[in-house]
């Protein structure tokens, strides 16, 4: 079987860490609910880790940008640096990206290996009933500015709404629980032939 190789060489069957980071801070968050469902279904082969720091990081400001760097910014840089890809789930508000999800993106914006999510495999979940396809157009938007590799096979629209959650705050439904799992299987690279496809 041919495995896909990413333009810099790196192989998409590596790819068995994956960070999990919502644009939501709500408690009760669909995109949320996506994300721990992601870590019950995850396939063999494949951890995950979430990133819970969303609503402790400063106000992005280059001038912060240097050492020490406030612990909100080392964790969530660590967290990155630690995984093989990473997978976002976030709503649209007033027709955009959450401002608290845009700031934590603009702390990964570099061209180094110190934890920004340049050259990083990444897809999303989009778990919105009514699309939020602006939002998700600027994801894309900002995903690229950064230089992070958007893994197309791995990014869907699986819309879940609130009756979907269980009490225990993940996704009950056997179909979209699959959904869930073909995206972390194909941003793991388990699916190497989609991506050879999407190419
Ligand atoms: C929203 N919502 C929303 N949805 C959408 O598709 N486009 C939009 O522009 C907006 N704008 C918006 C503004 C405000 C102030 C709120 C409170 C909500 C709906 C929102 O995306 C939806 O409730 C999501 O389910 C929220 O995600 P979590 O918190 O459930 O993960």
């Amino acid at each position: 079987m041919r495995v896909a190789t990413e333009p810099f060489g790196r192989s998409m069957a590596d790819a068995s860490k994956i960070l999990l980071i919502s644009g939501s801070l709500r408690k009760q968050s669909t995109n949320g609910a996506v994300l721990y469902t992601a870590q019950q279904v995850a396939p063999a082969g494949v951890t995950t880790m979430r990133f819970d720091g969303l609503g402790d990081l400063p106000h992005f400001n280059p001038d912060d940008d240097v050492p020490p760097l406030q612990p909100a910014v080392s964790a969530l840089r660590a967290s990155i640096r630690n995984a093989d890809a990473l997978l976002f789930s976030t709503p649209e508000y007033a027709g955009a990206l959450p401002g608290s999800f845009k700031n934590l993106l603009d702390w990964t914006i570099g061209d180094d290996q110190s934890g920004s999510i340049y050259e990083k495999p990444v897809a999303w979940i989009n778990a919105s009933p009514r699309g939020a396809a602006d939002a998700h157009e600027s994801l894309r938007k900002v995903l690229g500015y950064a230089g992070a590799h958007i893994v197309e096979p791995a990014c869907a629209h699986i819309p879940v709404t609130a009756a979907d959650i269980t009490g225990d705050g993940v996704i009950g439904n056997p179909g979209i629980r699959d959904g869930i799992a073909a995206c972390l299987s194909r941003l793991a690279g388990r699916n190497a032939h989609d991506e050879l496809v999407a190419g």
